[in-house]
């Protein structure tokens, strides 16, 4: 990788010799086409440039000005070809009539420099494009912590996946409906949820720091899709059939659609917050998608496959649903935080009708997912069964409930699955799967055993 000492280097060397002489002529074509009409059927020759020349402003400027050489005043054959279309012109005259009032008075509203007082999570009227301060250091933290975590599909190997989906005998036909289901229902998921995000949220969250993890967020949706593309597309599963799932199986379309409803008023482009009617739509949103998409309607499929993983059946699947788990929970984790402040910053929003919704919010994502438990698991399957799942979803509702202060719903909830928080933090999971991650931080840092 080329550093700035090396940079420094080049500059001195011939080769950069041979571009700062380009460069110069460039700009003396470019002085040269401003003082002479574009369309004139040969360009007026440049004027020398030297005695003309501004004092040094740039990197450039002073390394020219620094240098014994004289300019070069006329142009060479092979530079005197570059003839500004005009075009360029255009540009050049367009720019110089740029009515710079336009948008003075929003310019000037944000203006002021951004105190971290002046930051709130929603009607914020401090100016959005000044990052710093912080405010909420967990948001950025959990923007960092998203980048060291980078991963790619392709890293993970299919092959083993490839050859028992392949074989007749390597998986039971329960075994097969509990992939293919999951595949159907994440791979348009992801995109809801990244649909919500950037047609939605994004607008409305007016937080920099928050924009900033929500961007991260987005990316890491569109890794998400295309990891399950790359395993249909791996597995030469019928396309058509499993992207078709989410409006033709019903256990699959009801989650779909109640997702959709928390999203359809926000994604009007005419819909703003600042009452608190429409606050609370934003915050029921913020609900609907962190806490019950990502926090419950994920977590049926996640187990299945990384059951599948354990038992050492679709390794590279289950590596790829790993890695989305551990995304989606950092995901989850700053949905609750985003609630939490946004309830923090504006009490009135939390009333006890509000509390009621988000009660029964989590209740029917529970009771849905439990319906999708029973769908993809008809009998036992992988050492688990849709009773056993049916508890784990009611344990994991008593946790959404509680994360965003509201009261357990169904009292003495075990986890049936214990290895399902272990296997969220991937650095205690060396040799669970066939490909072992020895570290787990950006693609490039990623190794394998
Ligand atoms: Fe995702
Ligand atoms: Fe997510």
């Amino acid at each position: 990788m080329l550093s700035w000492d090396e940079f420094d280097v080049e500059e001195n060397t011939s080769t950069a010799s041979a571009t700062k002489t380009k460069a110069d002529a460039v700009g003396a074509q470019a002085r040269a086409a401003q003082a002479a009409p574009v369309a004139a059927p040969k360009p007026a020759p440049a004027a020398p440039v030297a005695p003309a020349a501004p004092a040094p402003t740039n990197r450039m400027d002073s390394a020219t000005a620094a240098s014994p050489r004289p300019v070069q005043a006329e142009p060479s054959e092979s530079e005197s070809e570059v003839i500004a279309s005009e075009a360029v012109q255009a540009a050049i005259d367009a720019l110089e009539e740029l009515d710079l009032t336009v948008g003075i008075d929003e310019l000037a509203e944000s203006a002021q420099r951004v105190a971290v007082d002046d930051k709130r999570m929603i009607n914020c009227r401090a100016d959005l494009n000044q990052l710093v301060p912080f405010k909420y250091d967990w948001a950025w933290q959990k923007y960092l912590d998203g980048c060291s975590n980078h991963w790619m599909p392709q890293e993970v190997n299919m092959n083993a996946d490839i050859a028992l989906w392949k074989s007749k005998t390597g998986l039971t036909e329960d075994e097969r409906l509990i992939v293919k289901r999951n595949l159907g229902f994440f791979s348009t998921a992801d995109s809801l949820v990244a649909n919500n995000l950037v047609l939605a949220v994004y607008r409305l969250i007016t937080n920099p720091e928050c924009r900033q993890y929500i961007l991260r967020q987005a990316f890491e949706e569109a890794i998400h899709t295309h990891a399950y593309q790359y395993c249909i597309e791996s597995l030469a599963m019928d396309e058509g059939e499993i992207f078709n799932m989410y409006h033709e199986v019903p256990s699959v379309a009801k989650k779909a659609s109640w997702g959709l409803k928390y999203t359809q008023e926000l994604s009007d482009p005419n819909f703003n917050t600042g009452t608190r009617e429409t606050d609370q739509a934003l915050l029921k949103n913020l609900i609907a998608f962190y806490c019950c998409l990502e926090g419950i309607f994920f977590y049926c499929g996640f187990t299945q496959i990384l059951s599948m993983g354990r038992r050492n059946k679709m390794t590279g699947t289950s590596e790829q649903f790993q890695y989305i788990l551990r995304d989606e929970s950092m995901h989850l984790n700053f949905g609750i935080d985003m609630i939490n402040q946004i309830k923090l910053e504006n009490p009135s929003l939390w009333t006890d009708k509000m509390k009621e919704e988000a009660t029964q919010m989590i209740l029917q994502a529970t009771q849905l997912e439990i319906e999708y438990a029973r769908d993809t698991m008809p009998r036992g399957v992988l050492g688990m069964n849709a009773p056993m799942m049916e508890e784990y979803l009611q344990f994991i509702a008593n946790r959404r409930l509680v994360q965003i202060g509201l009261p357990e719903q169904f009292k003495g909830a075990k986890n049936p699955f214990p290895w399902m928080s272990e296997i969220m933090d991937l650095r205690k999971e060396k040799n669970f799967f066939e490909t072992r991650v020895i570290e787990y931080q950006t693609g490039g840092a990623l190794s394998w055993e």
